[in-house]
């Protein structure tokens, strides 16, 4: 569970306004990692002895090679913590505790449809590749801020992997003005169950995903979410993840996003208290 990760590539991704960056570590947990499960990384600084920031800081996986024995993660810089991570350097050993979480699952036959929201795409590439080589068809639709966020956050590496693309902007600047979950429901109204079955797996901010429920709902279409919680042990102990689910017979039950998900049946969650 407790490993070091390697720095080998340590870079900006795209434009630096976005504050993407691209860390990739070498060591054993490429073994054992599977899409959408995740790592919590140590993020203190290395130059001065402390233990400030206390707790770790969950990042997906974002790629993994068993052959080159390396993960990718893809994280924006959003305040302390990933600020001291971006000053890793390469060959710099880094404490990671994982895989964590279970991931998304894959149906046996027909299509998934992965629909993502910001930076929530990172976690949708190993899925995107495990799911074609598995026979599966898959179509992506992402919404983003601009032209140049897509960019930057991978929009070609999506592209080599010739599958149907849909792309929103809120500013109009590539693909469809407006919010992914537009062109979502337009086909997802469209599609006949005679055309094939259809999953969904979905992983954004939460409204949207709330949104990308209620329209799965509504047309019967399967759907995964990503949730996302701020987390302290990661691994069950302290329950500072817990999240409000509904099972089969209505009763309300507690669930650790870091232990029980992040993934969960859309379905199963209960919007408004949970997270
Ligand atoms: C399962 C999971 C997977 C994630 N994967 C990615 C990823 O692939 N790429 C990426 O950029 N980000 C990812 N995140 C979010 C990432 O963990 C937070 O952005 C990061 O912890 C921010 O830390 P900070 O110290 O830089 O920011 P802070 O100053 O601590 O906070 C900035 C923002 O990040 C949120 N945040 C802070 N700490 C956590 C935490 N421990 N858990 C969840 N949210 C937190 C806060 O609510 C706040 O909105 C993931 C979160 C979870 C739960
Ligand atoms: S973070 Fe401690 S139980 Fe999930």
């Amino acid at each position: 569970m407790f490993t070091e990760g390697q720095v080998v590539v340590h870079e900006c991704l795209g434009d630096e306004e976005q504050r993407l960056r691209r860390l990739v570590l070498k060591g054993p947990i490429a073994q054992t990692a599977k899409a959408g499960q995740f790592v919590a990384i140590q993020v203190q600084d290395s130059s001065i002895s402390s233990f400030d920031p206390l707790l770790r800081r969950p990042i997906s996986l974002a790629e993994i090679s068993s052959e080159r024995n390396e993960i990718s993660l893809l994280y924006r810089i959003q305040g302390r913590g990933t600020e001291i991570l971006a000053r890793a350097k390469c060959g710099e050993k880094l404490s990671i505790m994982g895989p964590l979480g279970q991931g998304f699952s894959l149906p046996e036959t027909g299509e998934l449809w992965l629909i993502a929201g910001g930076i929530g795409i990172f976690p949708l590439y190993p899925l995107a590749q495990r799911a074609l080589s598995q026979g599966l068809k898959v179509r992506l639709f992402w919404g983003g801020e601009n032209q140049s966020f897509l960019n930057s956050a991978g929009l070609s590496s999506w592209q080599v992997l010739g599958i149907p693309i849909y792309l929103s902007t809120l500013d109009g600047s590539l693909g469809q003005r407006g919010l992914v979950t537009g062109q979502a429901q337009e086909l997802l109204e469209k599609h006949k169950l005679s055309d094939g079955e259809i999953r969904v797996a979905t992983c954004g901010p939460k409204k949207m995903m709330q949104a990308v429920t209620e329209l799965c709902i509504t047309t019967r279409v399967p759907v995964e979410v990503s949730l996302e919680e701020r987390m302290g042990c990661a691994v069950g102990a302290c329950l500072g993840c817990v999240c409000t689910l509904i099972d089969e017979k209505g009763t309300l039950i507690h669930k650790k996003v870091c232990q029980d998900g992040p993934v969960f049946r859309g379905e199963e969650v209960v919007w408004d208290e949970s997270c």
